[in-house]
């Protein structure tokens, strides 16, 4: 045995841990506003901090003093403060913009929180379900996608799909399947108000939570969401744009789901397919997003495919992968596009 590997190894473990933790600790900064609050302000006393977020004055000095110990805050021992620094409010206190990082702490409550039916399924096969996860789960995939969604979408991505964006401001069809709480369906109406848009989803809270959405931004007459599957839409050759967000992974059924996607586009329509961004080899994916990525497959993205008795193609399909469903479906043209993104990958296929 190798004395050094061991003592690193030990340390990794050591490290891996206090990142489990702080993960718990930011997801608690977030849910409670304490980021925020303590954001661009300079040092702040802990009574200050206490005051500010109305919150327990022993939970605050506990997470004051174990922030300190991850390196998220900066500790002034001579003047008793803490600091957020703004590098840290930067990604950690920005909610709605797209470098807003906060939304990954937030799946780790509620994806853990199956880890024992997790680890029973590793014996007897199955997994959890999408709706045995906390309601939460939805808040969290929101939070990770929405800036992004909100500030790259309509104005960035799009752009790389030759001629829509003119297609959109004339006035065309477009539907997103797994929409989730609606975010790209409503996005994309603000950006384009000559364009209907359809949001598909099967899960039931995620369609209320979008429905709820289009009431409260006013776009009923444009934004119709729906729990009906797609061979139930009476849609054959309506849509001129498809889109697939952060889902196709997800699916107990891709290519059967892919092809009924086919059905549904105009001739000269065209499937924009978003993926989580991982390579096909595993060994070009030994980096902290790609295992952050297989923890989200193992706790959710994987095991919630083979509950319904899907694939589980899980979170980390990558491309090859990818191209191989689209074209199984029938479509003729797959193209892989050069959007940059630091964890995603972007699909255009055409029929
Ligand atoms: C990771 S979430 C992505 C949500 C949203 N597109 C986003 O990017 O934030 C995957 C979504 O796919 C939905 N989904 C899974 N299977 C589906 C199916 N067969 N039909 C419609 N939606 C489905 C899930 O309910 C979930 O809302």
């Amino acid at each position: 045995m190798n004395k050094d590997t061991l003592k690193e190894f030990t340390q990794k473990i050591f490290d891996d841990m206090a990142g489990a933790m702080s993960a718990g600790l930011c997801y608690i900064g977030i849910k409670m506003g304490l980021f925020k609050i303590m954001a661009y302000k300079g040092p702040l006393t802990q009574i200050q901090i206490t005051n500010d977020s109305k919150l327990q004055p022993r939970y605050v000095e506990e997470w004051l003093k174990a922030m300190v110990c991850s390196g998220y805050l900066h500790y002034d021992p001579l003047a008793c403060t803490y600091c957020l620094p703004d590098e840290h409010a930067y990604l950690l206190a920005s909610e709605g913009t797209d470098h807003f990082a906060g939304g990954m702490f937030y799946m780790v409550p509620s994806s853990l929180s199956v880890a024992p039916a997790v680890a029973k399924a590793f014996k007897t096969g199955g997994g959890v379900s999408f709706q045995d996860y906390p309601e939460e789960l939805v808040d969290a995939i929101d939070l990770i996608n929405r800036g992004n969604y909100e500030q790259r979408f309509a104005s960035y991505w799009l752009k790389f799909i030759p001629g829509i964006i003119e297609k959109l401001e004339k006035g065309a069809c477009v539907l997103d399947v797994g929409c989730g709480v609606g975010r790209v369906p409503l996005t994309l109406a603000r950006a384009f108000p000559n364009s209907q848009f359809m949001g598909i989803d099967s899960h039931s809270h995620s369609i209320h939570q979008a429905i709820e959405s289009c009431k409260q931004q006013g776009l009923t007459s444009r934004v119709e969401f729906s729990e009906k599957p797609l061979n139930q839409l009476d849609a054959n050759g309506k849509f001129d744009l498809i889109t697939v967000c952060d889902c196709l992974h997800d699916f107990t059924d891709p290519v059967n789901m892919l092809h009924e996607m086919k059905k549904c586009l105009k001739p000269d329509g065209v499937l924009f397919i978003i993926e989580p961004k991982v390579a096909d080899n595993l060994e070009d994916n030994c980096n902290s997003i790609a295992t952050m990525l297989y923890g989200f497959s193992i706790f959710h993205c994987m095991t919630q495919s083979l509950a319904e008795g899907g694939p589980g193609l899980g979170t980390c399909m990558g491309p090859m992968k990818t191209e191989k469903l689209v074209r199984d479906a029938g479509y003729s043209h797959f193209e892989k596009l050069n959007i940059k993104s630091k964890v995603n990958l972007f699909y255009l296929a055409k029929l």
